[in-house]
């Protein structure tokens, strides 16, 4: 045993290091696991936060990688101890994994500070859990890497890639409209998900896992490489041993995630064709840490970043072909002065020497500054009287002649409510008109589904239709596209103008004064906001966490955390268990 003043080097001291009844308590239960009495001498306890399932498919490699990641933590000197969190499945969880994020969190951040832990290695992938075990890991701030999930192999069906979720919506829309045999579409569905990993379009796991690692929170390449490349195991070994260097020189999360790491994220999301669900989470993500981050920030930044990444769902190419093509660093560098390549990372180098050997091999995939895939990417804010708090729309997924647009609003006002009529072939609607959806925002579905791609009506789509402006308080997966406008806020069921729209109003968008308006009076407005009552209320939710979600949620604007978690609280605990 080492001697006690060693032993306190570090939080962990503060359990195991104690020569007293405490200490005893604390380190001879922990040798029922068969550890040796000389790894409580003092060295960096380091918990691996694993969100291994079988009901996440995703995330149910993680096990593997979790080993590896304990390899290069005993290779450094440190102690490995992994622990479960809540998985969220993205494609199994209803009402919607969304409506769990902040639970995970909450467990996350409660699960490192009770525990005798120095340093912290979170596993996750699938769409919600990288931002959930972020944002608990911020209100703690010990040090912190990433290790993602990685992408799927390329999907194929019939000689040809398919993407996650992006080639999901096409083939359901190809049946609708009777371009594609039912037995084709079912053919399709094993060909789709063929090895463990995340969806591997550009959809929401792949963007949080491009965004750690633009911030700087991952070690390179960590964003591409495939779940079942040999590699992923060697990048987890190698997290091992740096989370272990990051402990003994005390480089916390929040000394890499600044300001400076943030706006980098935001300007990759555009260079990438990110997922709009970003926006939420990196909202959440900064107030957890006191980042000073607004939704105008997603637009401002975003203005001057083409698109350089041709990844389905703005273009074509897919997780694989990314990574081969020089992967994340390449992108990086790539985009030259738009990078503040001086950010910190975990690793103790900087974004410059990160990409400083990086080359492109594949000048489709990543394209430069100078010959983009499309000139406008990014997050587009919009604002205006149907969206005083924002919403949010991605141009480089929409088509372009539908940004500037005026039509006629066609309302749906529930989820219910459109998939009762939105094939039926008495309904209202031509391909000029706008699609409204209300009661999908967090506190009326509850949770902000990824419904907000609503289908178009299959009379339109037997006409050749192909997109139409959509509106709703919704989100949409990362993977959808479209002319679609989510995240309105304030959502319908908070009594936003939204909740007033009726069949038959005028709405106009204008993308390039990014504005939304709902064509009537203000005097007509306000009566029908007058008139409005809440058609549920959060009190539909009587008891447990899905009630306290509803009370205190807030609207998209604000990144949809809990009011009461906003911000942090260390990791320090007082009192002793005994
Ligand atoms: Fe898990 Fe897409 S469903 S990453």
């Amino acid at each position: 045993m080492g001697n006690d003043r060693q032993r306190k080097r570090f939080r962990s001291g503060d359990t195991y290091g104690k020569l007293d009844r405490d200490g005893f308590i604390h380190r001879s239960w922990m040798k029922s696991e068969g550890l040796p009495d000389d790894v409580f001498d003092g060295r960096p306890v380091i918990g691996i936060c694993n969100t291994w399932s079988e009901l996440t498919p995703c995330n149910a490699h993680l096990r593997d990688i979790a080993e590896h990641v304990k390899r290069g933590v005993w290779e450094a000197g440190g102690l490995p101890l992994e622990f479960p969190a809540m998985s969220l499945g993205e494609t199994q969880m209803r009402p919607t994994a969304m409506l769990f994020r902040n639970l995970l969190a909450m467990e996350v951040e409660e699960s490192i500070r009770g525990n005798p832990i120095d340093g912290v290695v979170l596993l996750g992938g699938c769409d919600k859990t990288t931002p959930g075990q972020l944002m608990g890991a911020a209100s703690v701030d010990l040090p912190t890497i990433v290790v993602s999930s990685g992408p799927m192999l390329n999907g194929k069906f019939r000689g040809r890639n398919i993407g996650s979720g992006t080639d999901v919506w096409k083939f359901s829309e190809a049946v609708r409209a009777g371009e594609m045999p039912l037995a084709d579409f079912m053919a399709a569905e094993s060909g789709m998900s063929r090895s463990s990993g995340t969806c591997m379009t550009m959809g929401t796991a792949s963007t949080m896992a491009a965004v750690v690692e633009a911030m700087g929170l991952s070690l390179p390449l960590n964003a591409t490489i495939p779940a079942v490349d040999a590699r992923r195991r060697t990048l987890a070994h190698e997290t091992g041993r740096t989370i272990v260097r990051m402990v003994r020189e005390d480089r916390r999360l929040s000394q890499v995630a600044t300001r400076a790491a943030f706006e980098n994220a935001i300007r990759v999301h555009a260079a990438i064709g990110g997922s709009t669900n970003a926006v939420v989470h990196l909202l959440a993500l900064a107030g957890r840490l006191g980042v000073k981050l607004s939704l105008e920030d997603f637009d401002t930044l975003s203005r001057t970043v083409p698109l350089l990444v041709d990844l389905q769902p703005s273009g074509r190419y897919l997780m694989e072909d990314l990574h081969y093509a020089g992967g994340l660093p390449a992108v990086m560098k790539a985009m030259g002065s738009l990078l503040d390549i001086d950010a910190p990372t975990v690793s103790g180098a900087t974004l410059r020497d990160q990409v400083a050997d990086a080359s492109c091999f594949d000048a489709e995939v990543i394209r430069s500054l100078s010959a983009p895939v499309k000139a406008s990417s990014g997050i587009w804010v919009l604002r205006g009287n149907l969206c005083p708090g924002g919403a949010v729309m991605k141009p480089s997924a929409a088509t372009q002649s539908l940004c500037q647009h005026r039509g006629r609003a066609v309302v749906f006002e529930s989820i219910e409510d459109l998939h009762a009529r939105i094939d039926d072939p008495a309904l209202e609607v031509d391909e000029n008109s706008i699609l409204v959806l209300k009661g999908c925002g967090p506190k009326g579905y509850p949770g902000m589904p990824e419904v907000g791609n609503m289908p178009l009506p299959a009379k339109l789509l037997a006409k050749g239709v192909k997109d139409m402006v959509r509106i709703s308080d919704a989100r949409m997966s990362g993977t959808a596209f479209g002319t679609v406008i989510l995240h309105v806020a304030p959502e319908a069921e908070a009594g936003g103008p939204l909740a007033v729209v009726r069949s038959g109003d005028e709405i106009e968008l204008d993308g390039a004064n990014r504005t939304l308006s709902l064509l009537i009076s203000n005097a007509d407005l306000e009566a029908r906001l007058a008139d409005w009552r809440a058609s549920r209320g959060p009190a539909s939710a009587t008891r447990g966490y899905v009630k306290l979600y509803t009370e205190h949620v807030l609207q998209a604007d604000k990144g949809c955390d809990l009011d009461f978690l906003v911000g942090g609280s260390g990791a320090d605990v007082a009192r002793e268990s005994h």
